[in-house]
């Protein structure tokens, strides 16, 4: 590596880890490691992840320029220039990075790696065009439409109307503000955290990081999108509850209703994600049954008088996070996750005591996950009922749909939004 180049480490690490996404369909959080990105320096730790996370998001558009500027993206062993040129077009058009160092750094990038040497004078010609003129060209994209993978645009125009996918595509354009949720006293804990109160009582961060801040150390909030205590807030009063929290790992509802004072039966079928919420449980010193188990082969000692089942999903209402995840998803998940989420709903159901709730929640943007699903329980389970969700607490009449909660990360605009969620309030009777 030239020493001395400011910036080339993170964009050499950028590159790795934007290629093992792209090309190898890994998560973020594979990338990073594979990159080895937090060996780098902090400073160039975080404009690694600034690059990709912005690449990612705005890949359609910095696709776009491109095209103008090639006859034909070069692919096979040769698309790690293209995957050059992309961080490049990330920092010269969407961060409005130095011309001069994108640039250079993009060419010495190229010249380096023995895939791309060849590549280099390609790399040079494009990444001075984008320089040049690619911002212009930059912004007369249609954004919204190329930015988001074709599947989901489809998806969203048909579910929610053009306007409103146009204005969840925005959304997914900025990253996520950081929300903790205290297990009490969160109006204290905003004034010592310097956050703001969300309407569902988070503190509410632009971001940091998360284990050096006041009240790690204690447990006394764990990291929870706003969107994600909705669920748990619709069943109610749970103090003294025999609740089970159906797909729990790593934990932040379970968090939440042992913090509410419910008598918590925690169960998911993966060890790793169960380790995490172990952790999580003993740094908040919460005491809760762990069960690792497939939902589908266990039973319960005994009947619950709540249920959350938070079901397996395309985690859609949450890419404003995980710019990976459209990328690394297509619709043909959802034939996978349809059957299982519909096996888990009707299994849950047998587990309800006589009077008790069930919530069923995705934090999926696609109906096909949230909606049809309570449609075809429904259809099946004639004793079942939908017990509307009312506004407040958190829950505005904006998000409320057909009696179930729906929230969209373009609600809230002006204090940063907040992830999609699907929750429907089931009963007997
Ligand atoms: C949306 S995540 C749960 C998030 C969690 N409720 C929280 O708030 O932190 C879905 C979970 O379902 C679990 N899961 C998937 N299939 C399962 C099954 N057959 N039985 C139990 N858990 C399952 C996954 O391991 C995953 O942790």
């Amino acid at each position: 590596m030239a020493v001395g180049t400011p910036g080339l480490d993170a964009r050499h690490a950028a590159l790795m880890a934007l290629d093992a996404v792209l090309d190898r369909d890994r998560s973020l959080d594979a990338a990073w490691r594979e990159a080895k990105v937090d060996r780098l320096e902090d400073r160039d730790a975080g404009f690694a992840r600034l690059l990709v996370l912005t690449t990612l998001r705005r890949l359609g558009s910095i696709d776009a320029v491109i095209d103008r500027f090639v006859a034909r993206r070069p692919v096979g062993k040769n698309r790690l220039g293209v995957q050059i040129m992309r961080i490049a077009g990330a920092d010269l058009m969407a961060l409005d990075g130095a011309p001069h160092a994108a640039v250079d750094t993009a060419v010495r990038l190229a010249k380096r790696l023995p895939e791309t040497r060849r590549l280099s004078g390609m790399v040079n010609a494009v990444c001075r065009r984008m320089a040049d003129e690619g911002c212009r060209l930059f912004d007369a994209v249609d954004a919204e439409a190329v930015d988001t993978p074709a599947w989901l645009w489809e998806r969203l125009k048909a579910a929610y109307g053009e306007p409103t996918a146009r204005a969840i595509a925005a959304a997914h354009r900025h990253g996520a503000p950081l929300d903790l949720m205290p297990a009490k006293g969160a109006e204290a804990w905003a004034g010592r955290l310097g956050g703001m109160l969300t309407p569902a009582r988070t503190v509410r961060l632009e971001g940091g990081a998360v284990s050096k801040l006041d009240g790690y150390d204690e447990g006394a909030w764990w990291v929870q999108d706003a969107a994600a205590t909705l669920p748990v807030a619709l069943l109610g009063d749970v103090k003294g509850k025999r609740v089970l929290d159906l797909c729990a790992a790593p934990g932040g509802k379970t968090m939440q209703l042992a913090a509410a004072g419910a008598e918590v039966t925690a169960l998911d079928i993966s060890k790793p994600r169960m380790r995490r919420m172990r952790e999580n449980l003993l740094r908040t010193r919460t005491g809760v049954k762990v069960v690792i188990a497939d939902a589908l082969d266990w039973t319960p000692p005994g009947l619950f008088d709540a249920i959350l089942l938070d079901a397996p999903c395309s985690a859609t209402g949450t890419i404003r996070r995980h710019p990976d995840l459209p990328h690394l998803k297509s619709g043909t998940v959802l034939s996978a996750l349809v059957p299982l989420q519909d096996a888990l709903l009707s299994r849950a159901w047998e587990w309800l005591a006589p009077g008790g709730t069930l919530v069923y929640a995705t934090c999926s943007l696609l109906p096909e996950e949230g909606e049809a699903r309570i449609d075809a329980f429904l259809a099946t389970h004639p004793e079942a009922r939908v017990e509307p969700v009312a506004a407040g607490g958190g829950v505005e009449a904006g998000m409320v749909s057909n009696g179930a909660l729906r929230t969209l990360p373009c609600q809230w605009p002006d204090i940063g939004g907040l992830d999609g969620f699907f929750a429907a309030r089931l009963v007997r009777g």
